[in-house]
């Protein structure tokens, strides 16, 4: 673990729970800078603030309560004031993103797509030029006939895929019972492209590519806090 990019990893999330108001129905996200967010409405729960969550995933679910923030659903709550979530690559400009290292993308792209301001959370390695170029695309598919499914991956472009295992080496499982595929296509030139490709296979519950969703992202440096607009 490199602190320094821990810290720079709090101080984005902090500032983003910060941005946080009373009565608000909040998207929590999942993963590393998630959970420092979800740590820091905590404490500001703690002082007064009341807010309720939809967690992105049962991870995230488990810390919020730990943090004493009320957990809610679609059910009762359609729509969602913010989301805060982090990203593994944000592509400078459009601020598209790719998402799903932590396994829980169908989730988040449902709170991201449900909430009127959806707020990325990064540190200063997540920024890219072009989407791929660092990371693999994890697409969610269903465990049926997915050796099918990779093949179709593969016609869209992947160079090569894997699914994903988990720590005691098994097949990972997702909140919702699917496999991921982690599909490396190299820097991605036409992204919407890519996605609406990978969108029209069978087999495929949802993928990583988070396109024009980004209201805004908090990049954390050295230097201090940048916020990006689309
Ligand atoms: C979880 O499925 C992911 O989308 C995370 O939001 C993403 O992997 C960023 O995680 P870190 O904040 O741990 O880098």
């Amino acid at each position: 673990m490199d602190i320094v990019v821990e810290v720079h990893k709090k101080t984005a999330a902090r500032l983003a729970a910060d941005m946080v108001q009373n009565g608000m129905v909040v998207g929590l996200g999942t993963g590393s800078t998630a959970t420092y967010m979800i740590e820091r409405l905590g404490e500001r729960i703690a002082e007064g603030l009341e807010v309720l969550g939809i967690p992105t995933s049962e991870d995230s679910a488990r810390k919020a309560r730990q943090a004493g923030i009320q957990l809610t659903t679609f059910a009762a709550h359609r729509h969602l004031d913010l989301a805060i979530d982090g990203a593994d690559e944000v592509q400078r400009g459009p601020l598209n993103l790719v998402k799903g290292l932590g396994g829980a993308l169908v989730r988040e792209k449902i709170v991201a797509q449900a909430a009127r301001k959806f707020v990325v959370i990064v540190d200063g390695n997540k920024p890219v030029d072009h989407l791929g170029q660092r990371t693999a695309i994890p697409v969610e598919v269903i465990p049926f006939g997915w050796e099918s499914t990779a093949d179709q991956l593969s016609q869209c472009g992947a160079k090569s895929l894997h699914p994903r295992m988990d720590r005691a080496g098994h097949l990972f499982v997702s909140d919702n019972g699917n496999m991921i595929l982690d599909c490396n296509f190299g820097p991605i030139e036409k992204p919407d492209f890519l996605a609406s490709q990978i969108d029209s296979i069978v087999g495929v519950v949802e993928h990583g590519l988070f396109l024009n969703m980004a209201s805004e992202v908090l990049v954390a440096t050295e230097q201090g806090v940048e916020r990006w607009e689309p």
